[in-house]
């Protein structure tokens, strides 16, 4: 009997490789920092069954027209706005992605990016190594504190609660705007659910982790930034279509807002000419929220996993769109 074909878009830990060769031929892009090219991708998915697919490809209509055979598709991630959703589901195809196991890795990123961002952890490095330290002084460097702070986080999922969670650890007021009310995260970690206009007006640290896609595209423009305090730090770990870059840029040149820490964009990688680095008060980092070496080989043993299931004909681990299974 033939092997089904998976094509797998960029170098992932050995083990999901292995596994997913016991159940099908694989075709892997074995690349650790080039996305594989759309022509490649296009000509590779003509007869394979399924793609093993993460955030830097985009699965469109077309890369899903070239491919009559495919039954899965799979992220490596938990988002799946690259992915056009609506189309597989019409097709009958099955999209897999890699929820909850990320959130805390996730958390403590965005924590970190929160943290570096208020006490300017990355402007100090460079300051002592580029030799530029010559004296101590009072005012050297100073930031924002964070502890007894208002955070205000758009977006109360499993990541946003782990991050609120860490704010109770700093004695932080928490706020959050979510599209339901999540009454247990208010009971178990006293976060106050409010309007996004009022959570934007009241909080030192605005923490966007919104899903990607049609509705939080710009979520964030120059309206939004202009209600934030003059004080306010702005911090982005979900993704780079949520803002108006444009909009973030002039409200951090402007000093509307004081700073943001950034691990997403809207192009990535950004370029290096891209204005919002030339900005001291940006604190950026390549899309790594979830990259610990554990969180990830997890993330790459799911993304396999809910393809064998696919191609086994039974349901995936965790998927996107299950009124694939409806009919
Ligand atoms: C995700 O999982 O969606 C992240 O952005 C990549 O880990």
């Amino acid at each position: 009997m033939d092997f089904p074909k998976v094509v797998i878009t960029r170098r992932i830990p050995r083990q999901a490789i292995e596994l997913l060769e016991q159940h099908a031929t694989v075709f892997l892009w074995d690349k650790e920092e080039d996305a594989i090219p759309q022509e490649v991708l296009l000509e590779e998915v003509k007869d394979a069954h399924a793609i093993y697919t993460n955030v830097s490809d985009r699965i469109d209509r077309e890369v899903i027209a070239s491919a009559p055979l495919l039954k899965v598709i799979s992220t490596m991630a938990v988002g799946f706005d690259n992915i056009d959703i609506k189309y597989a589901t019409e097709r009958g195809i099955a999209v897999g992605h890699t929820p909850g196991v990320l959130s805390e890795t996730t958390a403590d990123l965005t924590f970190a990016l929160l943290m570096a961002t208020a006490r300017r952890v990355v402007e100090g490095h460079d300051y002592v190594k580029s030799g530029k330290w010559t004296s101590w002084s009072p005012m050297l460097m100073t930031g924002q504190d964070i502890y007894g702070a208002t955070i205000g986080i758009i977006g109360m999922g499993r990541i946003g609660e782990a991050v609120a969670r860490r704010a109770t650890g700093f004695g932080m007021n928490i706020l959050y705007y979510n599209r339901n009310p999540r009454p247990e995260v208010e009971e178990q970690l006293g976060a106050k659910y409010c309007l996004m206009d009022d959570l934007l007006q009241e909080s030192d640290y605005v923490v966007l982790l919104a899903p990607g896609g049609i509705g939080t595209n710009k979520l964030m423009g120059d309206r939004e930034f202009g209600l934030m305090k003059p004080h306010a730090i702005f911090i982005n770990s979900s993704r780079g279509t949520n803002v108006d870059e444009a909009a973030l840029y002039r409200a951090l040149s402007e000093g509307q807002i004081w700073a943001a820490g950034l691990d997403v964009f809207d192009v990535e990688p950004t370029p290096t000419d891209h204005p919002l680095l030339s900005l001291p008060n940006v604190t950026a980092l390549p899309h790594i929220g979830s990259a610990s070496i554990a969180t990830r080989t997890n993330m790459a043993m799911i993304a396999a996993q809910n393809i064998i299931a696919g191609l086994l004909g039974n349901e995936l681990l965790h998927i996107v769109n299950p009124s694939v299974y409806e009919n």
